[in-house]
């Protein structure tokens, strides 16, 4: 499949008044397939719904005599200091949303103070968009492939080019059943720059490139991973305790819940009603990243309160993208932090440590 871009030089700031009608926005310039790759779950898109519907579980206490006018948004991820407690989640083919593809996101990442995660399924090298940073922090996405010499490779070039931390994604060994993919006849978009050494240049599906290049995951990997690279293992995917138990003794440095935004297991739980309870299970010994359905700044919010020490947002991103370039990135970080910081100060939380302790309100 060959791109489609839209106004291939927009790099402008964006205006919308929610993320909802930016993604509608979005889905009049992006061509229609590239829309729906990146919007769709799988099934009835009934987990990815409730990913975002599930917030509604639960509600944040109003406190009126604080006295916070400007709550501070700032925290830290692995000894790394960021601007607010949101970072880029990794995401493929970037270049599907806007020409500067992952480039433009990093820049925009970057412009926000926080951290761009590059997928192995990015449109451009590792190289390239690591350039684009200008020296802000990264983390690499790693699909652990069949063929041991490419994982290295990849994780060798993650070192060479300052990453600071890999992400091991565990829970995509197979694709989801994505029927808006299967009705668009879609394949991932050519260049996938990072498979080169491969070979691979045909225009495959993510189902074909799942089956072909993927292996099942043991925890091994976990350890042979961390003794080649010798950076932080992150894993992300994790919906169950026992998971995040197994994957800490195996030396993860953090644990990333996620249920890959209802893309993969329909009739999964949504990833915030699982949040509190792996949290509780994992007990500080690493710290927690969490996405899956945040829209709003109140979701920040409450994932933080419910055990998360940061939270990573995905789709809005490319749709902001979409729209400006790395201005679009820019505004879609800018609009979270402005949502958080409103919430917090209504809460009555003055900074990240105070919303993690927060109580939230269940009245179901
Ligand atoms: C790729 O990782 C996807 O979920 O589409």
């Amino acid at each position: 499949m060959q791109f489609k871009y839209h106004s291939p030089q927009n790099e402008k700031e964006i205006s919308f008044i929610n993320i909802s009608e930016l993604q509608k926005a979005s889905g009049r310039i992006i061509p229609r397939d590239s829309f729906d790759y990146i919007r769709s779950g799988a099934g009835d898109e009934i987990t990815m719904q409730r990913n975002t519907t599930s917030f509604n579980t639960k509600e944040i206490y109003p406190r009126t005599f604080a006295g916070i006018k400007t709550p501070d948004l700032h925290t830290s991820v692995l000894g790394i200091p960021i601007s607010l407690p949101i970072i880029t989640a990794p995401m493929a083919a970037h270049g599907l949303a806007h020409i500067s593809a992952e480039s433009g996101t990093a820049k925009g990442t970057a412009a926000a103070g926080s951290i761009m995660s590059i997928s192995t399924y990015s449109n451009q090298t590792l190289e390239k968009i690591a350039a684009a940073g200008n020296g802000a922090p990264q983390w690499f996405q790693l699909y652990l492939s069949k063929d041991d010499g490419f994982n290295r490779h990849l994780l060798e070039e993650a070192v060479k080019n300052n990453i600071k931390a890999i992400i091991l994604t565990v829970d995509a060994t197979i694709n989801g059943n994505r029927e808006a993919d299967m009705r668009n006849r879609f394949t991932m978009p050519l260049p996938l720059a990072n498979l080169k050494k491969t070979g691979q240049n045909k225009a495959l599906s993510l189902e074909q490139i799942f089956d072909n290049f993927l292996p099942n995951i043991t925890l091994k990997d976990l350890s042979k991973i961390i003794s080649f690279s010798k950076l932080p293992l992150i894993v992300k995917g994790i919906q169950n305790p026992q998971d995040a138990l197994q994957a800490v003794s195996a030396g993860a440095s953090a644990i990333w819940v996620s249920n890959h935004g209802g893309r993969q297991l329909d009739g999964g739980p949504a990833s915030f009603e699982v949040l509190e309870e792996i949290a509780a299970t994992v007990n500080h010994r690493v710290p927690i990243i969490f996405d899956s359905g945040i829209r709003r700044g109140q979701h920040i919010f409450k994932a933080l309160a419910s055990g998360a020490d940061i939270t990573a947002i995905g789709r809005p991103l490319l749709y902001g993208l979409a729209q400006g370039g790395w201005r679009g990135v820019k505004d879609v970080y800018d609009f979270f932090a402005r949502e958080l910081s409103m919430v917090m100060q209504l809460a009555g939380t003055p900074d990240i440590e105070a919303v993690k302790k927060a109580p939230l309100f269940t009245a179901h």
